[in-house]
């Protein structure tokens, strides 16, 4: 049976959001700041923390997909949904859920310095650690995690859990 254990709560998620924010508002004060939501992970992590961002800011959204609907990495990584802004000569800001390998992130990267911005920083509310496989230099993140698996807080195992409010442990 599939079991949940608690890992992160509501009061803490918010704890780590609104400082981060503060951090990022702070760097990117009087820069041309574009957020970059990876789908679908990033939604909710990224609404939270857009909202309190007290600089200005465009959003937008890219899709990668890099996992079947299992826990395990199938190691190739395909393009769903390309970005829509122009961020040439901007500072861009990569926003997902969680870091892995690092597979998923170290292509999208790649693939938006391709476009010309002026910088890309990564920002993850969760940098796993245990199975990266890329020297990716993570710029903000809320929480570190050495292993397993994670859902809730957009975070999910085969498209269930997302809305959860909270972070949790599954036990397969
Ligand atoms: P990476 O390319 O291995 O870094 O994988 C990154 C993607 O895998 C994330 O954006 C998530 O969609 C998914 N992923 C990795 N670990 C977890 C987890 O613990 N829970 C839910 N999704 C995960
Ligand atoms: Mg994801």
């Amino acid at each position: 049976m599939t079991e949940l254990l608690p890992f992160m709560t509501k009061e803490d998620i918010d704890k780590k959001v609104s400082a981060l924010a503060r951090r990022i508002s702070a760097d990117y004060e009087n820069r041309d700041l574009v957020i970059i939501g990876v789908l679908k992970g990033s939604f909710i992590f990224l609404s939270d923390l857009v909202r309190r961002l007290t600089i200005p800011v465009q959003i937008d959204f890219v899709g990668a997909s890099s996992y079947g609907s299992g826990v395990s990495s199938s190691g190739s990584i395909r393009l769903t949904k390309e970005i829509g802004v122009d961020v040439k000569g901007k500072d861009v800001l990569l926003v997902d859920d969680i870091i892995d390998t690092g597979l998923t992130l170290a292509y999208l990267v790649d693939h938006i310095k391709s476009f010309g911005p002026k910088s890309v920083r990564i920002c993850i509310f969760l940098d796993k650690k245990e199975r990266r496989k890329t020297a990716l230099m993570i710029d903000y993140t809320c929480q570190v995690v050495e292993s397993g698996f994670l859902v809730g807080y957009g975070l999910d195992y085969a498209e269930n859990y997302r809305n959860l409010p909270e972070i949790y442990q599954l036990k397969l």
